[in-house]
């Protein structure tokens, strides 16, 4: 008989930790899930300690609790696994903003530039990249270039223009952006640091620079964390997408977490596409195995090296 009929009570969580040992999967998360996954992940965190975890991991079936390119990046390291993802509509707006034709034009016009990409796009446009970068070492990856080399930073302005100000190299742009981060409203924000004078506004930075003028601390997902525990401070305004939140609070208890706000009209600090999964999403695609990560070899080994690249160089 089957195990569900026997316990009609068995929560989604434990039928999920049961499929996971029968399937030896291992759930990797996104700081920006919804708490009640982040609690069911295996492991969770940034771009790029997920794609240290995606490679490193001994598990037959990787899911995916994030969104579609960072799935994607899973399957380019694991050929042979299975790779899941609870709802294949978990895009990005900014993997959106750089289509792989105009992308390639782009690089055609400006041949002696090497592309240096936010691991925030589709496999198409990391083979036609030469290194892949996340927020969390970009900073080193650009400072490893010689200074004679040009280079096209692709597809975030934002990240884009920190970086430039950061390291001091001049970059060609590519004109893309994230709907979340972009969406933060100044204004508001302004007033909350009024009302809350000891807090402190910290933001990724694919925040506009408008906006990170205004910051105490930038830094990518994890190295916020890492700040709001080490730092003194009691109080914190976050300018990222809001599920970050939930560790900041499990890492620091006593102090206050401000979500930064957008609009009066929308809660555009919810990432829409990384909202998509949901825990039952998650023991469907486990009972199912799919919808699934599927990619054509020839692309996987054109955008496997500028990972490899990445991973050798942070
Ligand atoms: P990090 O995970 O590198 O902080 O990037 C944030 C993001 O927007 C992921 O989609
Ligand atoms: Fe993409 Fe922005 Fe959502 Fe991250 S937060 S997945 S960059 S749309």
């Amino acid at each position: 008989m089957n195990e569900d009929n026997i316990k009609p009570n068995k929560s989604l969580t434990e039928k999920i930790a049961n499929l996971k040992s029968q399937m030896n999967a291992v759930i990797l998360a996104h700081y920006y899930q919804e708490s009640e996954i982040q609690d069911i992940a295996d492991f969770i965190g940034d771009s790029l300690e997920l794609a240290r975890r995606a490679k490193a991991t001994d598990a037959d079936v990787i899911v995916f609790a994030g969104v579609h390119f960072m799935a994607e990046t899973a399957k380019i390291l694991n050929p042979f696994k299975l790779v899941l993802i609870p709802d294949m509509e978990a895009g990005c707006s900014l993997a959106e903003s750089c289509p792989p034709a105009s992308f390639k034009r782009f690089r055609e016009k400006n041949p002696a530039h090497i592309a240096i990409t936010y691991i925030n796009c589709s496999a198409e446009i990391k083979a036609l990249s030469d290194i892949i970068c996340t927020s969390s070492n970009a900073e080193k990856i650009i400072s490893q270039i010689p200074e004679d080399q040009p280079i096209i930073f692709a597809p975030d302005r934002n990240l884009g223009r920190y970086l430039i100000n950061k390291t001091g190299r001049e970059m060609l742009l590519w004109d893309g952006a994230c709907i979340v981060h972009e969406a933060f409203s100044e204004e508001r924000i302004l007033k909350l640091k009024l009302e809350f004078p000891d807090a402190k506004l910290i933001a990724h930075p694919e925040c506009t620079d408008s906006l990170l003028l205004h910051a105490d601390y930038i830094g990518s997902t994890s190295k916020l964390l890492s700040y709001i525990k080490e730092d003194v401070s009691e109080s914190y305004i976050v300018a990222t997408e809001s599920g970050i939140i939930h560790q900041m609070q499990k890492a620091a208890p006593g102090k206050t977490f401000i979500p930064a706000p957008s609009s009066e009209s929308c809660e555009c600090n919810n990432c829409p596409y990384m909202k998509l999964n949901t825990l039952e999403k998650i023991y469907k695609c486990m009972l199912e195995r799919t919808p699934e990560i599927v990619m054509n070899e020839e692309l996987r080994l054109r955008a496997l090296k500028p990972i490899e690249k990445m991973l050798e160089m942070s």
